[in-house]
C-alpha cells in the first residue's frame, strides 16, 4: 500500500508527498499578509518558510483567487515552468493573474475534467457562483482519498455526488467574514449573532465530515490573525462562545463530541496516511499556541502590529479617490442590467472625514449626504480605499475581508444583491457575475415535496441565499422550521418567511393531505 505524507503549512497550505509525487496547496507565507495586511496566518507559519518547498513539485493547486490562497509573494519565487492546477471558473481572474505572472502551464480542471500525476488522480470540484468562486481538490492514489475542502462551501449534494467517502478531510470550521463583527449591533445583539455564527461554522464542518465519512478531519484555513489594533479583541477572546473565529482545537473538540474524529494541528505537523493514519504533532509548539494562548496572541500582536501599515495618503489623494469612486459608480449604474435595478434604496459610503456619498443605484444618483434616509451605511478608511483604487480589480471584498470597517443597516436585513455588486465592482467581473446570476435564477422555479408532521408541502428547491439544494441539505429543526445547512438560514415552513433575513422568503405551498 502506498503512503502519503501531509505536512501542514499553516492556514490553508499543505505539502502533500507520496512515493514519487509532490504537490503543494495554497501556500501563504507573504509577510504582508492579505487584505491590505489585515490578515495573517494563525498560528504563524513564518518559521516554516523555505524556498525549497517550491522545488520538484508535480503541481501547485490554488483553490481560488483570494490573497490568503493566491499569494503573490510566494508565487514570485516559483519557477515559471511549474504546473498549476486551478478550477475552471467563468470569471478568469485566477487564470489571468497566473498568466500575467508568466506561468506557462496552468491547467484548469472541473468536476468532469480530471488529471493524473504519477498515478495520483486529481479532481477539482468548482463552486462557481455569481457572488463567490471557490473550489476543493480530491486526491485519489487508488489506496487513499484526501479531500482538501479548505474554505469552499460546496453544496452537500454536490459533495455526495462528486466526492464519496474519503480518508482525510481538511476544511474550514470557523467564521472568516465580517458579519456580524463589523456591524453596529448593541452588545447583546452582537453577542447573540456571534454565538450563532460560531455555532453554524462548526455545524457545517461536522456535516461535511459526516457526508464524506472522513476517517480524520483537520480544521484549518482559518481563523486568521487580525493585525489591526482595533480588531485585536477578536484575536484575544477566541475561547469565548461569542467569538465567531473559533480556534481549530475548540472546533476539533466539538467535532469529536459529535462523533467526528478531528485533530487540530500547528504548522509543521504531519499526517502519515498508510495502512493506518498517524499524526505527528510538535507538542511543545501546540502547547505554546493553544495552552498558552493569551501569551501567544500578545506576542504575535506585538511582533506584527507595526509591520506593513496601510500607506497614508494626502488630502488631495483622498479627494481624487472619492472622485474615482463616483465615476466608477456611475459606470456601474450604466452597465449593470440585473443588480442595479434591484437596489432601490440609499446606500451611504462614508469616507471617514473626506466625504459622505449617498448612492441610489437604481436611480443612478450619486449625491453628498444631507440627511437622506439611509438603508445601508459603510464607513470606510480613506487610506485603504486609495489602495483599493490603485488595484487592477476594484472589488470591495478585499477591503471587507479585512473587517476594519463599520457597517449599519436599517432595517437589519442582509441584501445579497448589494454585496454581490460590491464584491464584483470591477466592470468586467460584474458582467460575468450577472451572466451567471441570469443562468442560475431559473433554478428558483424548481420545487420539491416535503413531508413534515403529516403535512405535505411544495417547497422551492434552491435556497434564496446562495442556491443550496434544500432537497438535499435542508432539514426541519425542533421548532418546525426548514433550515438550510449551508449557512444556517431558517424558514417558517407554513409561510416560507425567512427568519434569518426577512427579505428573502422561500416559496412554500401547503398541499392537500
Ligand atoms: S445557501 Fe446560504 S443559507 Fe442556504
Amino acid at each position: 500500500m502506498s503512503t502519503l505524507n501531509l505536512e501542514y503549512l499553516g492556514h490553508a497550505g499543505w505539502l502533500i508527498e507520496g512515493d514519487n509525487f509532490r504537490c503543494i496547496c495554497d501556500p501563504w507565507f507573504g509577510p504582508s499578509g492579505a487584505f491590505f495586511s489585515q490578515w495573517l496566518p494563525f498560528p504563524t507559519n513564518r518559521d516554516l518558510w523555505d524556498a525549497s518547498l517550491l522545488s520538484n513539485l508535480d503541481f501547485i493547486y490554488i483553490s481560488h483567487a483570494h490573497e490568503d490562497h493566491l499569494d503573490p509573494w510566494v508565487l514570485e519565487q516559483v519557477d515559471r515552468s511549474t504546473v498549476f492546477v486551478i478550477p475552471e471558473f467563468k470569471d478568469p481572474i485566477l487564470r489571468t493573474t497566473l498568466s500575467k505572472m508568466g506561468f506557462t502551464d496552468v491547467r484548469e480542471l472541473t468536476r468532469d475534467k480530471t488529471e493524473i500525476f504519477k498515478g495520483v488522480k486529481v479532481k477539482i470540484v468548482e463552486d462557481d457562483g455569481y457572488m463567490d468562486q471557490d473550489s476543493c481538490m480530491l486526491l485519489d492514489t487508488g489506496d487513499h482519498k484526501i479531500l482538501n475542502l479548505n474554505d469552499c462551501h460546496l453544496d452537500f449534494g454536490v459533495i455526495e455526488e462528486c466526492i464519496g467517502d474519503v480518508d482525510i478531510l481538511m476544511l474550514q470550521a470557523t467564521s472568516a467574514i465580517w458579519w456580524p463583527c463589523a456591524y453596529d449591533y448593541d452588545d447583546q445583539d452582537l453577542r447573540d449573532k456571534c454565538i450563532q455564527k460560531r455555532h453554524n461554522a462548526v455545524r457545517r464542518a461536522i456535516k461535511y465530515a459526516k457526508t464524506v465519512n472522513a476517517k480524520l478531519t483537520i480544521p484549518n484555513a482559518g481563523p486568521p490573525f487580525f493585525r489591526d489594533r482595533s480588531l485585536h479583541h477578536w484575536n484575544e477572546t477566541r475561547r469565548d462562545e461569542a467569538n465567531p473565529f473559533i480556534l481549530a482545537d475548540d472546533a476539533a473538540l466539538i467535532m469529536r463530541d459529535e462523533g467526528v474524529e478531528a485533530q487540530a494541528l500547528t504548522p509543521g505537523d504531519t499526517i502519515i496516511l498508510g495502512e493506518t493514519i498517524q499524526t505527528k504533532i510538535d507538542q511543545e509548539k501546540y502547547n505554546l499556541v493553544y495552552t498558552k494562548l493569551t501569551e501567544y496572541v500578545a506576542k504575535y500582536a506585538q511582533q506584527v502590529q507595526d509591520e506593513h501599515p496601510v500607506p497614508s495618503h494626502t488630502t488631495e489623494e483622498h479627494k481624487t479617490m472619492v472622485q474615482k469612486f463616483k465615476k466608477h459608480v456611475s459606470n456601474v449604474c450604466k452597465t449593470s442590467q440585473l443588480y442595479v435595478p434591484q437596489l432601490t434604496f440609499n446606500v451611504l459610503f462614508d469616507f471617514n472625514g473626506v466625504e459622505k456619498v449617498v448612492v441610489n443605484f437604481s436611480e443612478g444618483t450619486i449625491t453628498t449626504f444631507s440627511n437622506q434616509t439611509i438603508n445601508y451605511e459603510f464607513t470606510l478608511c480613506p487610506d485603504a480605499m486609495c489602495e483599493l483604487f490603485k488595484s487592477r480589480y476594484i472589488d470591495f471584498e478585499r477591503f471587507f475581508l479585512g473587517t476594519n470597517f463599520k457597517c449599519r443597516r436599517d432595517p437589519d436585513v442582509y441584501n445579497e444583491i448589494l454585496f454581490t455588486l460590491l464584491k464584483n465592482f470591477d466592470i468586467k467581473r460584474l458582467l460575468t457575475s450577472e451572466k451567471i446570476y441570469a443562468e442560475r435564477k431559473d433554478l428558483l422555479n424548481e420545487t420539491y415535496e416535503l413531508e413534515y408532521n403529516e403535512q405535505k408541502y411544495e417547497v422551492q428547491r434552491y435556497c434564496p441565499h446562495m442556491l443550496a439544494d434544500l432537497k438535499r441539505s435542508g432539514y426541519v429543526n425542533e421548532s418546525g422550521h426548514l433550515v438550510c445547512s449551508l449557512h444556517g438560514w431558517e424558514f417558517e415552513l407554513k409561510s416560507g418567511k425567512c427568519l434569518t433575513n426577512g427579505s428573502c422568503p422561500l416559496g412554500v405551498k401547503q398541499l392537500k393531505k
